[in-house]
């Protein structure tokens, strides 16, 4: 039933306005998916490799498409695998990530159109009622993803008390309208930026002022519990040859870095810290986790990369006590599922996010339930955002 007959590969708009790729999966019984790769600008040194999408899409067809002919899409090992094989590589800088994920995500897709299941189910997962997935939403922001704004990367809305998934997601567009307000009543212009946060020209100090103020008036209006928190994607403030991280004209030493950021956690009450230090030092990682690991998250993104090998480098150290899962930093949905069943056996938080550049796919939705995460980062606004949020909202509403 679920044979896969056909794979066509197109290049498609992400949010920024690069071409991406987008893969459909048929199957004999006419079963139907469609994914579509997103692109990050921050993204980490150990990622699997993402081709321009033209090449990708090229070398897909000429080395992945033919063997995934015959291929049942409700084995999603077997399809997987398939992918693996046809790269030949570890980092799938053969045929490029970005199609790699593309193809996995439709076949997922294509199985459960045949099955009639929900996405999520289909992977194996159900929705938990109380218990769901709770968005992280970004609302300041500058880094990689704004110029000329804070040197911290994002600034998260993290309503952890929220009693329902649509009381969160509403909870963060509310932070979102309220971090403008704020914004304005000082005079500051912004505009947004990649992924829809806000990316005023303030230093890092005053945003903790701005975003602290935001959180508490919205919590006010609403009588449950936010936080924040932050990516700081340490690695990009990172310079390898000053062995320091530089905040426009300051620079902090490792030590500094930790002490700043502990600091922080307890100020701020921060529920969440993503990348706080650079992709490559686990010490200074296991030093903060060991700190502050028992009041907040300290979440590896470029330092895990979704990868079980990184990760389990990371468990022996003690270098965090949660995980972003980016499935196209390694390829496939099953490399992503194996890190998290990874991440859960050692007793580390999953976090399930969106990328930068982004579609309407709203695979990531499905997947955060499908794994019982216990986050999913994916914005606050804008139409590549809210097509996972509001994804969220409905698996919500069908479950009950
Ligand atoms: P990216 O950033 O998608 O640009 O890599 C997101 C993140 O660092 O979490
Ligand atoms: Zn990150």
């Amino acid at each position: 039933m679920t044979r896969i007959t056909g794979v066509s590969l197109r290049r498609v708009l992400d949010s920024r306005g690069n071409s991406t790729v987008e893969a459909d999966v048929l199957t004999e019984s006419g079963g139907f998916g469609r994914g579509a790769a997103p692109s990050g600008a921050s993204t980490g040194e150990y990622e699997a490799i993402e081709l321009p999408a033209s090449e990708s899409i090229a070398k897909a067809r000429e080395h992945a498409v033919p063997r995934l002919e015959g291929v049942y899409a409700g084995d999603q090992r077997a399809v997987d695998n398939a992918l693996r094989a046809a790269d030949g590589t570890d980092d799938f800088s053969a045929i490029g990530a970005n199609s790699a994920v593309a193809i996995s995500m439709a076949a997922a897709k294509a199985a459960a159109d045949v099955l009639g299941a929900p996405l999520y189910q289909h992977l194996g997962g159900a929705f938990r009622g109380e218990n769901f997935p709770v968005p992280l939403g970004n609302v300041v922001g500058g880094g990689e993803h704004a110029k000329e704004a804070t040197h911290i990367q994002e600034f998260l809305a993290a309503p952890v008390g929220a009693p329902s998934v649509s009381e969160a997601v509403f909870a963060n567009a509310a932070v979102h309208a309220a971090v403008a307000d704020v914004l304005d009543e000082r005079g500051v212009p912004a505009a947004k930026g990649d992924e829809g946060a806000w990316a005023p020209p303030i230093s890092d100090a005053e945003a903790f002022e701005v975003v602290d103020e935001a959180v508490d008036r919205v919590e006010a209006e609403v009588g449950f519990e936010i936080r924040f928190g932050l990516d700081m994607a340490a690695a990009e403030l990172y310079d390898d040859d000053r062995e320091a991280y530089v905040y426009g004209d300051e620079t902090k030493s490792a030590d500094e870095q930790i002490e700043y950021v502990a600091g922080l956690v307890d100020e701020y009450d921060l529920a969440y810290v993503e990348d706080p230090l650079d992709e490559n030092d686990y010490e200074a990682f296991a030093e903060l986790t060991d700190r502050v690991g028992d009041r907040t998250l300290i979440c590896g993104d470029d330092l895990f990369v979704t990868n079980v090998e990184r990760l389990e480098d990371g468990i022996e150290a003690g270098a965090a006590n949660s995980i972003l899962i980016k499935p196209n930093q390694i390829g496939t949905l099953s490399d992503a599922f194996d890190a998290v069943e990874l991440a859960a056996r050692n007793g580390y938080e999953t976090v399930i996010s969106h990328r930068s550049g982004e579609t309407e796919d709203t695979t990531i939705a499905h997947l955060a339930v499908a794994t019982d995460a216990g986050y999913i980062k994916t914005g606050t606004v804008g139409g590549e955002r809210t097509a996972k949020l509001n994804e969220l909202v409905r698996i919500a509403d069908d479950a009950v």
